[in-house]
């Protein structure tokens, strides 16, 4: 790809002048900051993007890319983060879509499944041909949609942040994979935000930011750091400074919880633990395991069927989100679109939504212009929200600017307990150490901290104590976080080991 410029129509300059060359047979690696313009090089190279200047060299040949047919026919395929299966249909007839074998007007079964079974035995894929894409894990999803662009005949195969939702197992087995393709004389472009990741698995690795290629470096001449300092163009703290600190008192204690969802699954199945102050509670799991539905229900966004929430010494049990609020919980949601932020209002309106009804914001019942405008200044400038001031709707800004207003709020309110769920999910290395910084800052100053995060490396990283979802239940609370393997977590994430009832009760 040479002297790619893309300018989106609302006059964002994703790619400047960028240069992009892979060769057959690598896993070439794509990093950098949140927008820096990474998935947009891509969709221009499957044709779902078109440059508005700038040349495509395809084995030396000059081609022009103008739909995800055409980049199909000349053998790109492209998995996107987003899945886009067709989730009440099989595997196999996910994988066929779009160029089904047929047996006069209908889809031919049969033939549907050898196909799947064949790709996913050259390849090392495995998947279950018949099942429902709904029913199956996360994982195997992916996979499907790899045999998909396989089955379309894809020789270069972009991945675009593949590995954000697996276990450390899931993605061990798709780096066999990968390294499998690759034999078989696949070349693979390879997108992530997990430096650890890219280290481990490519052959080149291209670095850019802002829009522009910084560089493209052989992995075995990269380290960490050197990696993430092109990307941000400053120096960054991978290591985390975590001091040891006594825990205070049981802020939050959790007994016997039970949720079940509107579809009439139990979801969250007798779950008890604390969260003490001046500690930060991981909670690790593959998404989907009840993790949501219990912050939900620790926030007040959902009631629960039965057991006890408190938090010091009061119930908390079943209160609004509001009040559960007030009594001193902050919340940093998973969703941010939905429930973290009002994106159509300003940045200095969504950093006060929570007490625009108290002092200073309200005097005699009318609001303080001048106090609001003061607070987004002071949030703008400690929190490095970039924005040039707070009357900007947040909709306009990143996600990991959207996030860092959320987290300003929340801080803001002095909370006893804070809940984290998947802070930093799809931000950049900048914002992801930033907001590491303001958690252990949180639990330094005394703060219960109870963090959810489906990525294990974070959680294991931050957390004092980890507890392990499965199933809707917690199947291990480990207490010496610094002696356990990622592995072994894994397996407490899969199912395959839990605890016995007795060992979790004693590390409540
Ligand atoms: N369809 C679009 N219309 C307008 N602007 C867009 C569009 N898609 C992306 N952008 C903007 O282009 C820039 C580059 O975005 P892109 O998605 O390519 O970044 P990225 O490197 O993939 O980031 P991330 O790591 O967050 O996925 C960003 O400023 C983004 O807001
Ligand atoms: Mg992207």
């Amino acid at each position: 790809m040479r002297d790619i410029i893309k300018i989106y129509p609302n006059g964002v300059r994703a790619n400047r002048e960028v240069h992009f060359g892979i060769r057959s047979g690598e896993i070439h690696a794509l990093v950098g900051e949140n927008g820096a313009g990474k998935s947009t090089l891509m969709k221009i190279l499957y044709g779902v993007e078109r440059p508005s200047s700038g040349s495509i060299f395809l084995r030396g040949k000059s081609v022009h890319i103008n739909s995800e047919h055409e980049a199909i026919a000349l053998g790109i395929g492209m998995v996107f983060q987003n899945f886009m299966l067709v989730p009440s249909f099989t595997i196999a007839q996910n994988v066929v879509l779009g160029s089904e074998p047929m047996r006069g007007m209908l889809l031919d079964q049969r033939a549907a499944v050898k196909i799947t079974n064949n790709l996913a035995r050259q390849y090392g894929l495995v998947v279950d041909p018949t099942a429902i894409v709904d029913s199956v894990p996360v994982g195997m999803r992916q996979r499907v949609e790899i045999l998909k662009a396989l089955y379309r005949g894809a020789d270069i195969l972009i991945l675009d942040e593949p590995t954000a939702v697996l276990t450390p197992q899931e993605t061990r087995e798709l780096f066999a994979a990968i390294r499998q393709l690759v034999n078989a004389g696949k070349t693979i472009i390879f997108i992530s935000h997990k430096l650890r990741e890219v280290m481990e698995i490519s052959d080149r690795v291209s670095v850019m930011r802002d829009g522009q290629m910084v560089g493209t470096l052989h992995t075995s001449d990269a380290t960490e750091s050197r990696l993430a300092k092109m990307m941000v163009g400053r120096e960054v703290f991978l290591q985390l400074d975590k001091p040891t600190k006594e825990r205070g008192v049981a802020m939050l204690q959790v007994r016997h919880l039970e949720y079940v969802n509107e579809a009439g699954r139990e979801v969250v199945r007798g779950v008890s633990f604390n969260t003490y102050s001046g500690e930060i509670l991981g909670i690790a799991g593959v998404e989907g395991n009840g993790q949501t539905e219990l912050v939900e229900v620790l926030t007040g966004l959902r009631k629960p069927v039965a057991g006890t929430v408190s938090l010091g010494d009061h119930s908390i049990t079943g209160l609004s989100a509001s009040a559960v609020r007030l009594s001193g919980v902050a919340h940093i949601p998973e969703d941010r679109l939905t429930n973290g932020v009002a994106l159509n209002a300003s940045i200095d309106e969504n950093l006060i939504v929570d007490r625009y009804n108290k002092p200073p914001f309200s005097r005699a019942g009318f609001v303080s212009h001048g106090a609001v405008v003061k607070h987004g200044e002071k949030m703008i400038d400690q929190y490095a929200i970039r924005a040039p001031d707070g009357t900007l709707p947040v909709g306009s800004l990143s996600g990991g600017n959207m996030q860092k207003v959320v987290v300003a709020r929340e801080l803001s309110a002095n909370p006893k307990l804070l809940i984290a769920a998947q802070p930093t999910r799809g931000v950049d290395i900048g914002a992801t150490e930033f907001m590491h910084q303001q958690l252990l800052k949180q639990r330094n100053e005394g703060v219960a901290v109870l963090l959810v995060s489906a990525d294990l490396a974070e959680v294991m990283s931050l957390s004092d104590r980890l507890a392990v979802m499965h199933n809707g239940r917690i199947v291990a609370i480990i207490t010496d976080v610094r002696n356990v393997s990622e592995e072994e977590v894994g397996l407490f994430m899969l199912g395959v080991k839990q605890q016995t009832q007795a060992e979790i009760e004693a590390n409540w």
